[in-house]
């Protein structure tokens, strides 16, 4: 590979999924690992397979069917590098290895924390412990993968000398790649660029493995240090889309990403990314994690292109770099093309989701296409942002419990606000329920929450059209919190109550609020069975 060639690794469903309430399924996690690949992402990071038994399967899941991806303009024999992280620990280290093994390219990603306050407090290590430890279990994994990446987790609060030691240890014992996280965010570009210029300079054997980058927003200077980090010499940086991720998040793909394309004389480095899906993945990323893009945000935020001041329109008409650094439809913003009617067939509506990546068939075609005619029956003509809503509403959904089988709504400025709700449960029968509310949105809830009866706290709830019009389809992301739950419990001993969210799309905005909050409330119900499922029985068994 040439030296100005930057590898995207993308965390989106490992250190993105930890951002709370952006928990996703597995299918959801296989459609995005899907997505990135078809991005051109080339090392997939694609959970912590220790953590649990659902997210060791997932791990697999993604290995076995998407370990083999084409990426795009290369080369068959070069699909996705597949990940999954490891503590330190021979346990998490085979655990990760189990679930990357059917990969084409698989990875283990191993870490243990380097810094004083990391290795005093909650390692309760030395140094010489913590060196020991990089040595044997970089060793170990390495006795298991061709391909290992180390990372000294809060490297960027760890004494520079130490550091140096840490990353020649993992070298000897056989890592291929080595990480530079800025756990905490706490760095400035000109410190975080430093520490890898003085990595470069002190360690013997840097220039056989490949550096790599993996920052946090807290300070808000993510992109700013991952390219501080590329501008002194890494050659991985480790994104997110959307910068979703624990605390403020972690760097921004499609910022890096744009970065290097619009400045490209400056920086001299590329990536292997489509920048034309940019757009696409951010929308599917929040509609499945439920984490909204906020509208200023850079590259994929809906005001990105958008020029409201009379200056600025008027000097865009004259030439549109007078005040646009890059065009919309190179991150593939301007998707209104008119596609499909209610004439379209079966065949016409697969192809085209096809195209847009979508690669459904069978049942879940079957449905997808049925909701499409009768969408098309309300709205003349469908976009690809139209497909996009339908699909994400149809697929992206946790296992219905409860599904929703009619809805009426009486509001107005005269009576009260009521809402009729039937629900199909999972013994199969319907319950119907009549509620008054605040307005139509609140009735509806109100009726579900008498039919499903568990304890939930609406957190969010936000309505979006898809497209201009008034015949648009309305989206809507709720997002709830459960009860307390007893598997979560902070360092004081409390029981930590989760978030779910929840996504629905449809003409209707009160119907697709009635499907956003099923949605929500079928994710809690489904924690709440399997923790139930974990309490009572031994462990899921591995591969089952
Ligand atoms: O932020 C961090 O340090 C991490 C490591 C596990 C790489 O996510
Ligand atoms: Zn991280």
């Amino acid at each position: 590979m040439s030296n100005d060639y930057v590898r995207i690794f993308d965390t989106t469903l490992r250190d993105g999924e930890q951002s709370p309430g952006a928990t996703m399924t597995s299918g959801e996690k296989l459609e995005v690992a899907r997505a990135l690949a078809r991005l051109g992402v080339d090392v997939i990071e694609t959970g912590f397979p220790a953590a649990s038994p659902d997210d060791w399967r997932a791990v697999q899941m993604i290995a076995r069917r998407v370990g083999d991806a084409p990426l795009p303009g290369r080369p068959a024999s070069e699909p996705p590098i597949i990940c999954g992280l490891a503590r330190a620990t021979k346990k998490d280290i085979e655990r990760a290895w189990t679930a990357v093994e059917p990969a084409a390219r698989p990875r283990i990603h191993t870490f243990i924390a380097t810094s004083p306050i990391h290795r005093e407090h909650k390692l309760r290590m030395d140094k010489a412990q913590v060196l020991e430890r990089v040595t044997a279990m970089v060793g170990f994994a390495r006795s298991l993968c061709e391909d290992i990446e180390f990372s000294a987790e809060d490297a960027g609060r760890t004494e520079l000398d130490f550091l140096a030691e840490a990353v020649a240890a993992a070298i000897a014992a056989g890592a291929t790649t080595i990480n530079i996280p800025d756990t905490v965010g706490y760095t400035t570009p000109d410190e975080f660029g430093a520490r890898i210029a003085y990595l470069r300079q002190h360690v013997t054997g840097i220039d056989d493995v490949i550096l790599s980058v993996h920052c946090h927003n807290d300070l808000g200077l993510a992109t700013a240090n991952t390219l501080a980090g590329l501008k002194a010499g890494a050659r991985q940086a480790e994104v997110t889309i959307n910068g979703i991720g624990e605390r403020a998040g972690n760097t921004a793909l499609e910022e890096v990403v744009m970065a290097l394309h619009t400045r490209r004389a400056m920086f001299g480095l590329r990536t292997g990314i489509d920048t034309t899906q940019l757009a696409r993945m951010s929308k599917m990323v929040s509609t499945v994690t439920g984490m909204t893009v906020q509208p200023n945000k850079a590259v994929v935020g809906a005001n990105a292109f958008a020029h409201e001041a009379g200056i600025h329109q008027d000097g865009m008409l004259k030439h549109t770099e007078t005040y646009e650094i890059m065009r919309p439809e190179t991150v593939g913003a301007a998707q209104t093309r008119l596609v499909l009617g209610k004439h379209s067939g079966r065949h016409a509506f697969a192809v085209r989701l096809r195209e847009l990546g979508h690669a459904i068939d069978g049942e879940e075609l079957d449905r997808t296409f049925d909701r499409f005619k009768t969408l098309a029956d309300k709205k003349k003509h469908l976009t690809d942002a139209d497909l996009e809503a339908l699909v994400a509403s149809e697929l992206y959904q946790a296992i219905a419990l409860y599904s929703l089988e009619g809805l009426q709504v009486a509001c107005g400025s005269m009576g009260l606000p009521t809402a009729t709700v039937s629900l199909r449960g999972p013994e199969g029968h319907n319950h119907i329920h009549a509620a008054v509310g605040t307005g139509p949105v609140d009735a509806t809830f109100k009726a579900i929450d008498a039919i499903v009866k568990t304890d939930c706290q609406l957190l969010e709830y936000l309505v979006q059209g898809v497209t201009e019009g008034i015949d648009a389809i309305g989206e809507v992301s709720v997002r709830i919190r459960g009860e307390a739950d007893e598997s979560r419990v902070t360092a004081q001993g409390q029981a930590q109550p989760r978030v779910f969210h929840g996504h629905g799309a449809d003409t209707d905005i009160i119907v697709a609020s009635a499907k956003a909050y099923l949605g929500a409330m079928n994710r809690l119900l489904q924690a709440k069975l399997r923790s139930v499922e974990v309490a009572a029985g031994p462990e899921l068994k591995i591969g089952a």
